[in-house]
């Protein structure tokens, strides 16, 4: 799964972090504790290597094949996660984290989206610029260095800064000038802290991508769902200077040698085979409050599902118009597709899953825990009251808040766009004490610099009618005095009519086109900048913004300390039980096994599924389910060369891994340190699981390694990839009784 969250929770400074506790097989487990607490259960699972093959830090080990993606992002947060398959530094990750990368290569002339793209040799390999990947060199529990430094009569403002700058310290020892990017990370809602030292290489070039009818076949209607036939992988390469060095983007740069890289397993899979999944999960939310449960499902979610639907909508009429449009704006609607059915599912299955109900009853006990103690009532006997307390104070500025955030500023691009000469409006400003002359120029010349890449994805008329369709959202939304003053002015001189006044702000604003914008910043002026009616919706929504910022914020500092407190008891009250804690972007290992599941009454969901079911999704009417031609040819020759397993091609499995956003493209390995598949999704029958973890129902949705081994030899011809992967095959055959072949998957 893909984690999409960063962006819009980027915005908040605060990030409610909580726990989990351990139930078969749920857990995102940190690697350097995998010896102490995991490894006795995963041999008897059935995994063959030593801890040491699994984590070590001067040994190479699996954890050298883990690589976190970013742009922009590392050391903080990775947008999905990829592995080392060959000695020449070769990734693979799922066709949706290297999408963005496709669709900027990708043109009309060049349609690298839908006809897919191979490198078939090293210098056809396209460059990313601002794409990173990141290898972790080692991680450290610092908590002693920060705990007994902050006080209990800290505020929470206090608090976090003393962490920050804590934090910062020990980063700078730990960078060893510039060698290593550092973070200092909260664990178990602040009652620890771990460090984290990565490695992190920035010339990161584009090798092959199937065709989206492989890559994201099925597309939005089967996304977050099983049965699953999408062949979700996308093959980078990552870069180094001539020394193995990172180095930044250079013809210079030479494939990176790396520490460990990943067989590939040709074997076949069956139920209840060993299965782990490395990665770097984004965010999880296991022991969120039901006050928490209560605000998802009825604050946040709505309101999410509500704005992403209503952009989805827009953008859609342009893009089916025009195929150009269609390109510009692929990767972005597929990120706002794939978070409006996620908060869709999530908020069904908080519901249905009655995970406000389990939640209480684990309140219940605390407070009867608590209650029975005079020491315990001292010390945690407020922690609920925070939490209810800074929800309810949250609620009253949630819906003003967040709609200035995804109406306002972040609604259209144009007014993003705007957004970044904030600081050269503040460097312009009449009658400074003194005029910073060298920041304005190296400003100029920075705003000067990214115009192009604005530009790029950009078209006029989907915006502006972004724009119109989401400022009336926002009005329909909020009461009259909530709304920002921008809204005067669209009701006085424009009669509410949202489109009038869209057009108004394209025809006159300087950000509107390329021209413009390039215009002004030859000689820019104040007074353009401050009159302009885009920057006008920028400065007047951020107003609002900030008025509601304050409570918003004041409030999460509340429940943070009430759950940082909640957490600290709950595991006093059960010192026996072994605690993981929640994701926070940090490497992880969940293990398990490949599991079928039960969705629904009297339905059986096969752990499996076969290139048959392909072909018995087409539908050429549909974009979604387009089978491209060289496939079904392969499919009638049964031209599956080593990959099928009695003649049958799969496609999908299933697992019971614990995986969330983030740990899209993570390597699923099995009990001899091989690679079986791909991670890619999460089903819907499981929506909540990151709130709460769903033994019966939650899998982990892979694509199988001998389906991404098959399209990249049969399908793309890409010999020369072939050749660099360890490929291994199985050495008996596979007994037929075994693999579950249903009457279904018979061709
Ligand atoms: N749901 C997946 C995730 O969050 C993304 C799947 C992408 N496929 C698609 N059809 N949009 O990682």
């Amino acid at each position: 799964m893909k984690k999409f969250w960063l962006s819009i929770f980027m915005l908040f400074a605060f990030v409610i972090s909580t726990f989990a506790t351990a139930l078969p097989d749920e857990g995102m487990w940190l690697p350097m504790f995998v010896k102490r607490l995991n490894y006795v259960d995963m041999q008897k699972m059935g995994l063959h290597l030593t801890a040491e093959e699994i984590y070590s830090v001067n040994h190479s080990s699996l954890k050298d094949a883990i690589v976190g993606l970013a742009s922009g992002s590392a050391p903080d947060g990775y947008f999905c996660t990829a592995e080392v398959v060959s000695d020449q530094g070769l990734l693979f990750t799922n066709h949706h984290c290297g999408f963005s990368s496709v669709q900027k290569h990708s043109s009309v002339e060049h349609d690298y989206i839908t006809d897919g793209f191979w490198a078939m040799s090293k210098k056809e390999e396209l460059k990313n610029p601002g794409l990173t990947a990141s290898f972790l060199v080692r991680m450290e529990d610092v908590t002693s260095k920060i705990i007994p430094e902050l006080s209990d009569t800290l505020s929470e403002a206090d608090r976090s800064a003393k962490i920050k700058k804590l934090s910062k310290k020990l980063i700078k020892e730990a960078e060893e000038d510039g060698k290593y990017l550092v973070t200092v990370k909260s664990f178990f809602g602040g009652n620890e802290f771990y460090m984290f030292v990565y490695q992190t290489y920035k010339d990161v070039r584009l090798v092959g991508a199937p065709p989206s009818a492989i890559g994201k076949f099925g597309g939005d209607t089967d996304n977050w769902m099983w049965p699953r036939h999408t062949g979700d992988f996308t093959v980078f390469r990552i870069y180094s200077a001539p020394d193995g060095s990172p180095a930044e983007i250079s013809d210079k740069n030479i494939p990176l040698k790396p520490k460990h890289h990943l067989p590939i397993s040709n074997k076949s899979i069956k139920k209840n085979d060993f299965a782990m999944i490395w990665g770097y999960p984004g965010g999880t939310q296991r022991f969120l409050t039901s006050y928490g449960v209560n605000y998802n499902i009825n604050d946040f979610a709505p309101i999410i599902i509500e704005v992403f639907g209503k952009k989805l909508e827009v953008w859609k009429k342009f893009m089916d118009a025009d195929h150009n449009v269609k390109i510009k704006y692929a990767s972005k609607y597929a990120g706002a597709a794939n978070a409006w059915k996620l908060f869709i599912g999530q908020k069904r299955g908080l519901k249905k899953l009655k995970v406000y109900d389990k939640k209480l009853k684990i309140e219940n006990d605390f407070t009867k825990w608590v209650n029975a103690d005079e020491a315990r009532k001292a010390k945690y006997g407020e922690a609920l009251n925070y939490i209810k307390k800074g929800y309810e104070e949250v609620d009253k500025v949630i819906n003003p808040l967040f709609f200035a955030s995804l109406c306002g500023l972040r609604g259209a691009e144009i007014t993003q766009y705007a957004q970044n000469f904030n600081q050269l409006h503040s460097l312009l400003k009449p009658k400074p004490k003194k005029r910073n002359k060298e920041a304005i120029k190296s400003t100029i010349e920075q705003l000067k610099s990214s115009i192009d890449k604005h530009f790029k994805d950009y078209y006029l008329p989907a915006d502006r009618a972004t724009l119109a369709a989401l400022l009336q959202l926002y009005y329909n939304n909020i009461p009259k005095n909530d709304l920002p003053s921008v809204f005067n002015i669209i009701e006085k001189d424009f009669n509410n009519d949202f489109n009038a006044y869209a057009n108004f702000v394209y025809e006159n604003s300087i950000f509107a086109t390329k021209d413009k914008i390039t215009d002004f910043l030859t000689k820019p002026k104040y007074k353009v900048l401050d009159k302009d009616p885009a920057y006008k919706i920028v400065q007047s929504t951020f107003k609002s913004l900030m008025k509601y910022s304050k409570t918003y914020n004041l409030s999460m500092r509340t429940i943070n300390k009430g759950n940082r407190l909640f957490i600290a008891g709950l595991r006093e009250m059960n010192p026996d039980k072994v605690y993981c804690p929640d994701a926070n972007s940090t490497m992880r290992l969940t293990y398990g096994k490949v599991l079928d599941y039960y969705p629904a009454d009297a339905i059986h969901y096969n752990y499996f599924t076969t290139l048959k079911g392909v072909m018995e999704k087409e539908d050429p009417k549909n974009d979604e389910f387009i089978v491209p031609a060289k496939l079904k040819e392969l499919y009638n020759k049964k031209d599956y060369g080593p990959y099928a397993e009695n003649g049958v091609m799969h496609v999908c499995f299933l697992t019971n891994n614990d995986i969330t956003g983030g740990n899209s493209g993570s390597p699923v390995i099995n009990a001899d340190g091989e690679l079986m598949g791909l991670a890619f999704d999460g089903n819907w029958e499981a929506m909540s699981g990151d709130i709460a973890f769903e033994p019966e129902l939650q899998r982990t949705i892979c694509v199988d390694a001998r389906y991404v081994l098959f399209i990249i030899d049969k399908y793309a011809g890409a010999k020369n990839l072939i050749d660099e992967l360890d490929i291994v095959n199985e050495t008996t055959s596979p007994a037929k009784a075994n693999v579950e072949l249903h009457p279904a998957n018979v061709e």
